[in-house]
């Protein structure tokens, strides 16, 4: 595995226990595709909620059945942008830490010859209406895709904008970091490369096809 000299400031690992423990089992070639969405969720959670630990509140007042007392309340509108498809199964999650975050759906498919992303659906209003897009998607590989999301969000006319993997590689990582070294990247692990076919090793295989039981689809299997 790589070492965090290696990689970009940028870059923002979980070692939370409950990371390891729900990544080990999402890996697991054992996984079937419900409990793999339950994991996606889980870890989702745990990885958004360190993601957001910078977001912008503003003070309230709160009437407790006992007195008034400060609270706080989240000033930053929040775009969760999913990448379609594997992206969908980290929503639920993140709007449970957000409830009125929007959500805004970008379709990208990788060419699976060329590796590069292919841009299929794009469901952003004209101009940006949040302060801070979240990009969702379990899989940073090449970077291709979440390179060509934050460009797309940033002519959209989005400030701030980070992007929240469950897995990366090394190379994505340092594709995105090189081409906006302004977009903080948090994951649950950094894994060791890619394959020649562009997959994460170790990884966890098609992060779409888990979710939505069509691996064998795709394999061609009858
Ligand atoms: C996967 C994944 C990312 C992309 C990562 O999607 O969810 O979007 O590949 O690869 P990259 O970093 O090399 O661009 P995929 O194209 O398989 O589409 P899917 O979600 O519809 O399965
Ligand atoms: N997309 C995936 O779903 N998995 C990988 O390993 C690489 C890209």
């Amino acid at each position: 595995m790589p070492t965090s000299s290696d990689l970009p400031a940028t870059l923002h690992v979980s070692h939370h226990p409950a990371v390891l423990h729900k990544l080990a089992l999402l890996r697991s070639v054992e996984t079937e595709p419900k409990k793999f969405r339950e994991l996606v969720r889980e870890i989702s959670w745990l990885v958004g909620y360190e993601a957001l630990a910078d977001a912008r509140v503003r003070p309230i007042t709160v009437q407790t059945p006992i007195e008034e007392t400060e609270g706080a309340e989240l000033a930053d509108r929040i775009g969760l942008i999913p990448i379609l498809r594997a992206g969908l199964g980290m929503v639920d999650a993140m709007l449970e830490l957000m409830p009125t975050a929007e959500v805004w759906h970008l379709g990208l498919f990788r060419d699976e010859r060329t590796l590069r992303p292919v841009e299929y659906y794009n469901k952003l209003p004209d101009t940006a209406t949040v302060d801070l897009c979240l990009i969702l998607d379990p899989m940073l590989a090449t970077g291709g895709s979440a390179t060509a999301a934050i460009e797309v969000l940033k002519d959209w006319g989005a400030k701030r904008i980070k992007l929240i993997n469950l897995i990366a590689a090394p190379e994505g990582v340092r594709a995105v970091a090189e081409a906006h070294p302004d977009v903080p990247i948090y994951c649950a692990s950094v894994d060791r490369q890619l394959n020649e076919r562009g997959y994460i090793m170790p990884g966890l295989g098609d992060a779409g096809d888990r979710q939505f039981g069509t691996a064998k689809a795709l394999l061609g299997e009858p």
